[in-house]
């Protein structure tokens, strides 16, 4: 199957490219090259590679010539710097994803995997004693000041008890890429709707391993932490650390991504599945930067109360759904890859990864 991987040339995207040629397939890249993404040049993708913009309609009717199906990574990701980000996270993620839209059904390619995030759902999934599951709303300031950081029931107060987020829980996105990434999938199904596709949102969680970006504004918090470890560095874990995430290996979502496009033409036609994406073994903010800690040999994390409005305090998956439809199983267990993550560092341009690249 020829796939046309956008943002081919990134973190998650390369190592795609890496799971479908090992599986016979032939990959074909387009990237940007951001510079929010590639502070340094990066390595070029061992595939054939075509350097444009999704939002540039031309370069992607040329690049979907002969291809199957489309398997969408290209993003602006990260809380970004501030809200005079907002154009450039919409013009990348979603004018991006509706141009590639209308030139697939132009095409006739019918078959989609987009890059969906867990960010799309808020605040996860909350039991309080009393009134059942509940919705907490957006933390305020004051409370997250004051080191109050976790949600309280909205009807009484009480304190909740997190729990595991399925797909249909109601979505509530809390910034900007998450509002972009969510508007990613509502596009997605009314293009499945229109033009007769298929699409899977395979909806990941927070994403690790060889390869990750740098600490720029746009990276995940991993990859803050292993920055600072580098530098012989303490990492600096906000809020008091308990923060519940479901951290899964970057192979692990390229092997999800394969598996879900080779599945996708027998899904139901004009729809759009969501699946998440995650390891199914959630852990705290201060476990990770401990277990990264551990691993390098470095100082133990200190715990600053700091915070970033828009953060949201426990979210994590049941990716029972990618497991029992499409067969999926994670493989890679937080310690050995955290361990691994530790030594093997991030994407820099003196630090080649990449398909085919060790
Ligand atoms: N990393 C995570 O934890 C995580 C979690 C959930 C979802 N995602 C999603 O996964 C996808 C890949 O993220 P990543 O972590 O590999 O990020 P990344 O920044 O490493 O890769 C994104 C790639 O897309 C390219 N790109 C961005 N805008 C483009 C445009 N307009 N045209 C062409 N290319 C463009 C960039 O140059 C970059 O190479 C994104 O859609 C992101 O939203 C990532
Ligand atoms: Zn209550």
């Amino acid at each position: 199957m020829r796939v046309l991987v956008t943002g081919g040339a990134g973190f998650i995207g390369s190592h795609i490219v890496t799971a479908l040629t090992a599986r016979g397939h032939e990959p074909v890249v387009l990237d940007a090259l951001l510079p929010a993404a590639h502070p340094a040049a990066p390595p070029l993708p061992d595939a054939e590679f075509v350097h444009a913009d999704v939002r540039d309609p031309d370069a992607v009717r040329s690049a979907l010539r002969g291809v199957d199906a489309v398997c969408h990574q290209a993003a602006m990701v990260g809380l970004g710097k501030d809200f005079a980000d907002a154009p450039e996270y919409v013009g990348c993620n979603d004018l991006g994803t509706a141009v590639l839209l209308a030139r697939m059904a132009d095409a006739g390619v019918r078959r989609l995997v987009l890059a969906g995030s867990m960010v799309v759902y808020g605040e996860g999934r909350y039991t309080c004693a009393s009134h059942g599951t509940v919705r907490p709303g957006p933390r305020r300031a004051e409370d997250l000041k004051a080191g109050r950081f976790e949600p309280r029931c909205p009807d009484c107060g009480a304190a909740l008890a997190p729990g595991l987020v399925r797909e249909d829980a109601p979505t509530d996105p809390r910034n900007v890429y998450a509002t972009t990434k969510l508007a990613q999938e509502h596009l997605a199904a009314s293009w499945a709707r229109c033009a007769e596709g298929r699409a899977v949102s395979l909806r990941y969680h927070n994403v690790y391993g060889p390869g990750m970006p740098r600490d720029t504004p746009y990276a995940g918090v991993a990859s803050f932490f292993r920055s600072a470890l580098a530098r012989g560095e303490a990492p600096r874990v906000y809020e008091d650390g308990a923060q519940r995430r479901d951290f899964v290996h970057v192979t692990d979502v390229a092997a999800a991504n394969s598996v879900a496009l080779e599945a996708v033409a027998g899904l139901a036609g004009g729809t759009m599945t969501a699946y998440n994406t995650g390891s199914g073994e959630p852990h705290t903010v201060r476990e990770m930067a401990a277990a990264l800690a551990t691993a390098c040999g470095g100082p133990a994390p200190v715990v600053t109360g700091e915070f970033r409005l828009g953060d949201v305090r426990h979210v994590t998956a049941d990716s029972a759904r990618l497991r029992d439809e499409l067969g999926w199983r994670p493989e890679v267990r937080f310690a050995e890859g955290m361990a691994e993550f530790a030594r093997a560092g991030q994407r820099t341009s003196a630090e080649p990864v990449g398909p085919g690249r060790p």
